[in-house]
């Protein structure tokens, strides 16, 4: 409802806005325009149910972001680096960006013109981008970062202030809150962050340090590259004091683990789970993706935890091993495979719960089956019976139902098809599409493919029926 709504107040409103445009009015010069010049890049990425998140018209490859944030002051300074190809002739594309002013904006190091329309950003470039051309566009913003908070059910998220500087955990769009970005999963880009902080506050970001961090006149820059691509939500430039431990798990994946001082005591006991869990998976799903793991605990009350892409963050509470196992398990299914719209979130959420379900028979604590039985006793009046996870909403996208059933529906599939094939197929799946986008259908393609069998009444029953299946 909010997205739904809000969208389409805003798409009438930029419509508007760009029919008004003096530069899209059809001239007798300008051939191939039209009232609304076809040339100009879609505001949205494409995926109906978040019609203004993203945009369309090109493909980000690279962000390269310079970020100088002050605690004290809330203050952040950013110059943001974008490399895309174009997809379409360009007059003009869109950026997201909310709150911040934008200083300046060149694209090929040319000065190009912009517009604010709400969380729009419209740059519209000296000379148009031809179809296919690769391009970079430099942005200059500064401001006082506002967290988003428009939603009961998603609560904060984005760029959090905090007394010691900020907790950044940006699912499903609040990357936008600190950074001028294509937010949306469907384009995923590497990233290379330089972060300067007061000396003595620590910037942790995704990937591996990118050198040692270098301090002159009481400012500190920490530079870190993600060098596998990722969505946007996953980008992460937390800022803060920090006890730090580094190595690397027994497999010899780097490992970072950071906390709070206020979490000082969790921070063995994160450095040690997070090193077992990834090498665990590595064997039930397949070789780590990334270059390093690890995690962050910060003292932000969250209540939650995100999956940053290499650094899961922990809001304000020792992370146990399930929740540690779940983050981690959002590296293969999440990270590494990304849905390429939000209504597919099961395929991250109900992947990374069945993985809870899978570490404590690993450990020998409860079967998987245990769970799914006892989950199986609730009533056909329990409200996750009336939602089905195959189609997350808009309006409530992180629903129980998405995370609980979207489990179960794994453990149904493992009872249809058998162990061997099952843990075959989520190697496989891992595999086939590593660093790339996902749907269900392909996933229901390749569990048919692999088991010789008709899964549609399976998948149709757990993901597709408002009712508890028989
Ligand atoms: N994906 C997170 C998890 O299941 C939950 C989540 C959704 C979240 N949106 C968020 C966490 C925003 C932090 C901020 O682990
Ligand atoms: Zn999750």
């Amino acid at each position: 409802m909010r997205f739904n709504r809000r969208g389409v107040a805003m798409l009438a409103t930029l419509v508007s806005v760009l029919a008004c445009s003096p530069a899209d009015e059809p001239t007798p010069t300008a051939a191939g325009q039209s009232a609304v010049d076809r040339r100009a890049g879609a505001p949205g990425i494409g995926d109906p149910d978040f019609p203004r998140d993203g945009n369309g018209g090109y493909d980000v490859s690279h962000y390269d972001l310079a970020v100088d944030y002050t605690p004290a002051t809330k203050r952040l300074d950013g110059v943001t680096t974008i490399r895309a190809s174009a997809t379409q002739e360009l007059s003009s594309f869109n950026l997201d960006l909310t709150g911040l002013d934008v200083r300046e904006v060149a694209v090929d190091n040319a000065p190009a013109t912009f517009t604010r329309q709400s969380d729009e950003l419209t740059v519209r470039p000296a000379r148009a981008i031809a179809d296919g051309a690769p391009f970079t566009v430099r942005v200059a913003y500064s401001g006082l970062p506002r967290p988003a908070s428009d939603n009961a059910n998603l609560g904060t998220y984005g760029f959090i202030p905090t007394p010691d500087g900020a907790f950044v955990a940006s699912e499903p769009n609040g990357s936008k809150t600190w950074f001028p970005n294509n937010d949306h999963p469907a384009d995923k880009a590497t990233f290379d962050f330089a972060i300067t902080v007061p000396a003595g506050v620590t910037a942790l970001a995704n990937g591996e340090p990118a050198g040692q961090p270098t301090t002159s006149g009481g400012r500190t820059t920490y530079r870190w590259r993600e060098r596998h691509p990722m969505a946007t939500y996953l980008a992460t430039a937390t800022v803060g004091k920090f006890d730090l431990r580094r190595g690397s798990t027994a497999a010899g994946i780097p490992n970072l683990a950071a906390a709070d001082p206020k979490f000082k005591s969790s921070l063995d006991s994160l450095y040690t789970l997070s090193g077992q869990i990834t090498d665990h998976w590595a064997t039930v799903f397949g070789p780590y993706p990334f270059s390093s793991t690890g995690g962050v605990v910060d003292d932000y009350s969250a209540g939650y935890a995100l999956e940053n892409q290499t650094k899961p963050l922990y809001g304000g509470f020792q992370p146990d091993e399930t929740i540690i196992a779940h983050e981690l398990a959002h590296q293969w299914f999440g990270n590494s495979l990304t849905i390429r719209r939000w209504k597919d979130l099961w395929l991250n959420e109900g992947f990374a719960t069945y993985a809870e379900w899978l570490w404590a028979e690993h450990k020998g604590r409860k079967t998987a089956e245990a769970t799914f039985k006892e989950l199986l006793n609730r009533p056909a009046t329990d409200p996750m019976w009336a939602y089905p996870p195959g189609r997350a909403k808009p309006d409530d996208l992180f629903n129980q139902s998405v995370y609980t059933r979207g489990g179960m529906t794994l453990h149904a599939l493992r009872r249809a098809v058998g162990d061997p094939t099952f843990f075959t197929l989520l190697k496989a799946w891992a595999a086939e599409h590593r660093y790339g986008h996902v749907t269900t259908e392909q996933f229901v393609a390749l569990a048919e493919r692999l088991s010789g069998k008709d899964l549609d009444a399976l998948f149709d029953a757990w993901l597709h029926q408002p009712r508890k299946p028989a």
